[in-house]
């Protein structure tokens, strides 16, 4: 059986300033380094935060030497060249970013992006060497008209569309609209659905469907995460508001640590 290391990542959207970015990171970085001490480096997951852009020059410095790594919020299918306000995946790798969210709701509720145009993201990304983490997830409408599965199915494929066969370091977030910064949280079981669904997705495209994490999103908090990060498809999470809060975002990563038994 594969053991997937479980990654805890941290999307603070359009929530930042250099004050409480140290103050979040200082106690972040602080927390992890006692858990690492308490709970042993290989028990500990995967960390990451997502920062504005502007910010990913002091963020690294913050982060230096901490263990927790630093990606991007989204980021062009171009190389480079006439497109005002967009960030290149060169841009990223110049900051040392090696992941980047990909297809957000929000992103494709506010900027209008299709499914068409994350596979050209994703595909970008890929080739660079970096790792997506492609959101999907379906409304509440879509929900209650039994439409999650074909949803998900749709996404995910059109996502991962222009990718080789077989390919290999690409992240799932599974986050349902209606989960999104509403306070309302998939229950364990019905992520757990989800996710085995898009496990069977994946491996339709690749040999390696059983090495690719699958993280929850949509209002995971310090009291429901070990729930949810107990089922056996739940690879970790993508957390909002709560990763805004050390120790909240602390929590969660504490929540994480393999336990041996
Ligand atoms: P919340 O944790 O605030 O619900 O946000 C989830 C999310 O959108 C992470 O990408």
């Amino acid at each position: 059986m594969t053991v997937r290391r479980k990654l805890i990542a941290g999307n603070w959207k359009m929530n930042a300033s250099f004050a409480s970015n140290e103050e979040l990171l200082k106690g972040l970085s602080a927390g992890f380094q006692q858990l690492c001490t308490e709970a042993g480096k290989e028990s500990m997951p995967d960390v990451l935060v997502c920062p504005p852009a502007p910010y990913w020059a002091a963020v690294n410095i913050l982060l230096e030497g901490s263990g927790i790594e630093q990606g991007a919020q989204d980021v062009s299918e171009h190389a480079k060249g006439a497109y005002t306000g967009e960030l290149s995946v060169s841009m990223l790798q110049e900051f040392k970013l090696k992941h980047v969210i990909l297809g957000h709701s929000e992103r494709r509720r506010d900027q209008f992006q299709t499914d068409r145009l994350v596979s050209l993201k994703v595909a970008q990304v890929v080739q660079a060497g970096m790792t997506p983490l492609v959101c999907v997830g379906e409304t509440q409408a879509e929900r209650e008209q039994g439409l999650t599965q074909a949803i998900i199915k749709r996404q995910v494929l059109s996502a991962l569309s222009l990718l080789p066969v077989d390919f290999d370091g690409v992240v799932v977030a599974y986050e349902p609209i209606w989960a999104i910064g509403t306070g309302l949280t998939a229950t364990p079981e019905m992520a757990q659905e989800v996710h085995g669904y898009i496990r069977g997705l994946l491996e339709q495209r690749t040999t390696h469907a059983h090495a690719l994490r699958i993280l929850y999103g949509g209002s995971m908090n310090a009291q429901n995460a070990k729930a949810l990060l107990s089922q056996p498809d739940v690879d970790g999470g993508l957390i909002g508001s709560a990763a805004l809060s050390s120790s909240d975002f602390l929590s969660i990563i504490a929540a994480a640590v393999a336990r041996n038994p």
